[in-house]
């Protein structure tokens, strides 16, 4: 699981530190809980022991999610108490998904906690924060009703604060799809998508401070249906074709996507949409048909294996990433062999593998036959041995390609510039920062298996 801790500069008074687990959305979250704070005068620190508010945005997905966050706490309770001796206010949120499905609990297990906010109700975060300073521990985990996008909505001149040359872009939030494993349709709500105009105005203020990329977010990205310009309801690939009307936005991603969203209309704008990158991230998390009808994926082996094949006729070289969870309950040798066999055949250019965890509440954690872990633990390190050679093998077939890399920041190695190629390979040139933002081809001639580097062209796109 990755930990980032996001970090953005706003002129004032009082330190803000945000510990952000998980996905994604919880990246994206954070930045927006800093932006709703800004005014409040909070000011993001690094440092968790200058902080006068501290969050923990919390991920509920992963393993013993829950007692980590309890260890976490542990220690910020601690640095508290020494920051009350000194007469300085400190508070505790927890947000995230943890938030929203242990909710009191928490308050019961950690006493330092004040607030407990869930991933609806960040926008409320100011008047929670005056509620735990004037009347004790407060906790607001209801599911937003319509004005669960205001939080997303604020106008413009509040949000536009630079974010390099990609970015993220909230369009769709919540899921309905109630896969037996999963917590998001409990913490995350039902599906709810934000309209194309202010999707696009947003995107319109993020090139106009030089975002070149922009990866299109939500738990169900693909399913999308908002509001359209025109008054009608646009699927993914209408408004994705506006976006990549937008000056300066050259490229789109999108993530997470399901198989049963991969409409014939989607995977035709991947032929049509110079815009969207030929990379697509789409769990299938198992690859035998008796495990996904038990994990309620509502789409075969089958399934996908044709999604691939329309995709690929589009766009023949689309780089492809998947989800796999290994040990779900029932999952018997073959089931597991179906699986690789998937991976074998589909040839992946990256994944994410998880062991089947028992999430409280949801209808898998009540199966019979829940698999034992060393069981889950080999098969887990078959799926990424095999994982790894695909993603070795994806880089090393680069070598002597040339490809258009978007130059985002500092390389591996001092005098390196780095970008991604459309296929999203991590690339590396000899060049100056000048070329951060610049789109330019780069023809390969070296792979470390995971990255690769090259030279650059002389023309400039
Ligand atoms: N156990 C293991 N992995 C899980 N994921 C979601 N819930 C669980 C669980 N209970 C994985 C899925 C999903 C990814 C974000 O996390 O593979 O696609
Ligand atoms: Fe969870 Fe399934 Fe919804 Fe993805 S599609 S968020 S795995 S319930």
């Amino acid at each position: 699981m990755s930990i980032i801790k996001s970090q953005i500069a706003v002129p004032n008074k009082r330190k803000l530190f945000v510990k952000s687990y998980g996905c994604q959305m919880n990246v994206y979250d954070a930045g927006r809980m800093a932006d709703v704070l800004a005014p409040e005068g909070y000011d993001e620190t690094n440092t968790p022991e200058d902080a006068d508010l501290v969050i923990l945005n919390t991920c509920h997905i992963r393993e013993r999610a829950s007692e980590k966050i309890f260890s976490e706490l542990g220690k910020f309770r601690d640095m508290k108490l020494e920051r009350q001796a000194l007469g300085k206010e400190t508070l505790i949120a927890v947000a995230g998904c943890v938030a929203q499905a242990e909710g009191k609990e928490i308050f019961r297990r950690q006493k330092a906690v004040d607030v407990v906010v869930g991933p609806q109700n960040y926008h409320r975060l100011p008047d929670l924060l005056q509620k735990a300073r004037t009347s004790g521990r407060v906790i607001d985990a209801e599911f937003a009703s319509e004005d669960k996008f205001d939080f997303l909505d604020r106008p413009s001149a509040e949000k536009t604060r630079s974010r390099g040359v990609t970015s993220f872009l909230t369009i769709q939030e919540g899921c309905d799809k109630f896969c037996t494993f999963c917590v998001v349709p409990y913490t995350r709500g039902a599906e709810i998508s934000r309209s194309a105009a202010k999707i696009i105005a947003e995107a319109k203020d993020l090139a106009s401070a030089g975002v070149r990329e922009l990866t299109l977010l939500g738990q169900n990205v693909n399913a999308y249906h908002g509001q359209g310009l025109d008054g009608k309801i646009w699927p993914f690939e209408r408004l994705a074709e506006e976006i990549a009307k937008i000056d300066g936005i050259s490229r789109i991603r999108y993530s997470t996507s399901h198989p049963k969203d991969m409409t014939l209309g989607l995977m035709r704008a991947h032929r049509h949409n110079p815009a969207l990158m030929p990379y697509l991230h789409l769990p299938v998390q198992s690859g035998s048909d008796k495990i996904l009808a038990a994990m309620n994926r509502d789409h075969t082996r089958a399934h996908y294996f044709d999604i691939i094949d329309e995709l690929r006729e589009g766009r023949p070289d689309i780089a492809l990433s998947s989800d796999f969870i290994v040990g779900f309950p029932g999952e018997s040798d073959e089931d597991f062999a179906d699986t690789l066999s998937l991976i074998e055949k589909i040839k992946f250019s990256a994944a994410y593998s998880f062991k089947y965890s028992p999430r409280p509440g949801t209808p898998a954690a009540k199966m019979n036959q829940q698999i034992p872990e060393v069981v889950m633990a080999e098969r887990l390190s078959a799926v990424q041995a095999l994982v790894e050679k695909q993603r070795h093998e994806f880089h090393h077939a680069a070598l002597g390609h040339s490809f258009d890399v978007l130059f985002e920041k500092p390389g591996r190695k001092p005098g390196q510039v780095g970008g991604k190629s459309p296929f999203l390979h991590g690339v590396h040139v000899e060049g100056s920062l000048d070329l951060v933002g610049q789109i330019r081809s780069v023809e390969i001639v070296a792979s470390s298996g995971t990255s690769l580097e090259g030279h650059l062209k002389e023309t400039q796109t």
